[in-house]
C-alpha cells in the first residue's frame, strides 16, 4: 500500500489545491497532507492566511481524496515527517521543481504542473480591488 505525502498552505481552498491532491492520491492508496502552520506562514510569506491552521486542516481534511492531515510546522523537518508518515512517494507542484530532490533517497519525488491562472495570492488580489 503506497503511501503518497504533499505538502501546502491551501489558503482560500481553490481549483488548483484540488487538483493536485487527486493527482498526488491517484500515485498511491494513502494520501497524507502536511498542511503549513499559521506561524510558519507569517514567517514565509510575511502575512497570517487568510484562514487559520484549524480550518485549513479541517477543509483539507474533508476531501474524498485525502485520507490524513497533519500540521506542518518547520521546513527543516519535512524529512522528520517523511519517514515518520511512512511516505513512499512525495509529490509536490513545479513551483518547486528539484527543491526536494535530496529526499530521492527515502522515496520517489514527484512535481506536477501547476493549474494555470490561478492561486491564492491572485484571488486575494481580485477579491480587494
Ligand atoms: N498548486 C497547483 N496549482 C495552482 C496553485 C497551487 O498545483 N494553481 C499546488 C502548489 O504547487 C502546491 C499546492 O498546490 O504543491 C499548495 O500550494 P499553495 O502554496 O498552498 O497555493 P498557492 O495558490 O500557490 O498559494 P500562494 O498564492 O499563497 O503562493
Amino acid at each position: 500500500m503506497a503511501t503518497v505525502l504533499t505538502f501546502g498552505t491551501f489558503d482560500v481552498l481553490h481549483i488548483g489545491h484540488l487538483r493536485i491532491l487527486e493527482r498526488a492520491a491517484a500515485l498511491g492508496e494513502r494520501l497524507v497532507v502536511g498542511v503549513s502552520s499559521d506561524a510558519l506562514n507569517i514567517s514565509k510569506k510575511g502575512r497570517a492566511p487568510v484562514f487559520s491552521q484549524a480550518e485549513r486542516l479541517q477543509l483539507v481534511a474533508a476531501l474524498r481524496c485525502v485520507d490524513e492531515v497533519f500540521l506542518e510546522e518547520s521546513l527543516e523537518l519535512k524529512r522528520h515527517y517523511l519517514s515518520a508518515h511512512g511516505a513512499d512517494v512525495l509529490a509536490m507542484g513545479d513551483d518547486w521543481k528539484g527543491r526536494f530532490d535530496e529526499f530521492s533517497d527515502i522515496c520517489r519525488v514527484v512535481y506536477f504542473e501547476r493549474t494555470p491562472a490561478v492561486s491564492t495570492t491572485a484571488i486575494i488580489e481580485k477579491i480587494r480591488l
